[in-house]
């Protein structure tokens, strides 16, 4: 992250700092303590009013436990509208270091919300908007990353349909380490630069009193409050700590002569766990390689993958909106007959966002209903003919 000011703020931290007379709170948000990165935020009201406290509403998740281990393919495309951004989140898969759902709101948030334990990464599938929060105004549209750090208020402002797949974390969101140089900065190396990074644009100061509902999430459930003025009374506010947005089609892919691993394709990093992003690009160009992964064991890790858009013909029943889940202690690659069929390929317009964790996650019933039930088999040559694939996606 790099420096970023909105509005106006006092030339020294912690002096007086007022607007018509009146004295601004003045509220530090820092991760790590007072260790990590942080903003120093000035609003008309102390951030702690709260008028009443309503209801806690604990998380409730309905795990799906398999009759046997094995890999997974699920449809997320018929996934039925319901609720908001926030309630709306319908959980596929979860560990203790991220959580993982598909939202596809029928209606707009009326209530701000803020996350108080995690930091947040939605992925706009489809749809083009604003957020209005605490650090102002964030634009976003379709194959936007949206990260949103804890603390923040925010709103959807939506326009059109919208589908998102969401990632909640316990932990800090931030760009790859081997991304950065020892200041913060990212290399030249690196998929992506600053200039591809979008913070809020514009900071409106709401002065209006009334009553404002705010959910916040803590203690794995939601707590409502109402306040009796709007949350988004910021007059000012500098530092590293604020939401952004990050085109996946601002991802420069890094090809190579032959296959590079996935690692290439990071984009985030969380505890435990990686957010990576394939996006069109040309195949590996030695006359000799294979374009596609070989086989692997992924010994430590879970692979999970939802299909964006382009061309994933490497097998009947990977669409738009597919998910493919990988978990650990199995060995994963390309159905057979692919590896033969991809020599000679130079491209793939393929779109997929992936996320890898450490630690096993554990499957919702939603997955449950999603599952094909059976793609465990797909390896199975006397499957695989009756499936024919149709082409090629350069990873699996
Ligand atoms: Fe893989």
């Amino acid at each position: 992250m790099r420096y970023e000011l909105r509005g106006e703020v006092p030339r020294k931290r912690h002096t007086v700092a007022r607007q018509n007379g009146t004295l601004l709170t003045e509220e530090v948000m820092g991760y790590e303590g007072f260790s990590g990165n942080e903003s120093i935020l000035y609003h008309l009201q102390t951030p702690c009013r709260v008028k009443e406290l309503g209801e806690f509403t604990p998380i409730r998740r309905e795990e799906w436990v398999p009759d046997a281990h094995a890999w997974h393919l699920m449809d997320t495309a018929g996934v039925a509208p319901e609720g908001d951004v926030i309630d709306g989140r319908r959980l596929l898969m979860w560990n203790n270091d991220v959580e993982i759902a598909i939202c596809r709101p029928e209606r707009e948030q009326e209530a701000f919300y803020r996350n108080g334990e995690g930091d947040e990464v939605i992925f706009v599938h489809e749809g083009t908007g604003e957020l209005e929060t605490t650090f102002g105004t964030l634009p976003y549209r379709e194959h936007d990353y949206i990260v949103i750090p804890r603390g923040t208020v925010y709103r959807f402002r939506p326009e059109g349909q919208q589908l998102y797949l969401t990632f909640h974390t316990p932990g800090e969101i931030e760009t790859p380490k081997r991304y950065r140089n020892r200041y913060g900065q990212l290399l030249e190396g690196a998929p992506f630069s600053h200039r591809d990074i979008h913070a809020p644009t514009e900071l409106e100061t709401h002065r209006e009193r009334g009553e404002f509902e705010l959910i916040v999430r803590v203690r794995d459930g939601f707590q409502r409050y109402v306040l009796d003025y709007h949350p988004l009374d910021v007059v000012g506010w500098d530092g590293y700590v604020y939401p952004y947005t990050f085109n996946i089609n601002d991802f420069e892919p890094i090809t190579g002569r032959i296959h590079q691993p996935p690692p290439v394709h990071q984009t985030f990093q969380g505890p435990n766990f990686v957010i990576c992003s394939f996006c069109p690009r040309m195949l590996d160009f030695d006359q000799n390689s294979v374009p596609i992964p070989y086989n692997h064991s992924n010994l430590q890790s879970e692979e999970m993958i939802y299909y964006v858009s382009g061309e994933f013909g490497s097998r009947k029943g990977i669409d738009v909106g597919s998910i493919t889940l990988h978990p650990s202690g199995l060995p994963h690659g390309p159905q057979p007959g692919l590896a033969e069929k991809s020599i000679g390929q130079t491209w793939t317009s393929e779109l997929a966002v992936m996320c890898d964790t450490f630690r096993p996650l554990r499957l919702s019933a939603l997955s449950r209903e999603l599952d094909d039930g059976k793609y465990a088999l797909s390896w199975y040559e006397a499957n695989a003919e009756a499936d024919s694939p149709a082409g090629v996606t350069s990873h699996f």
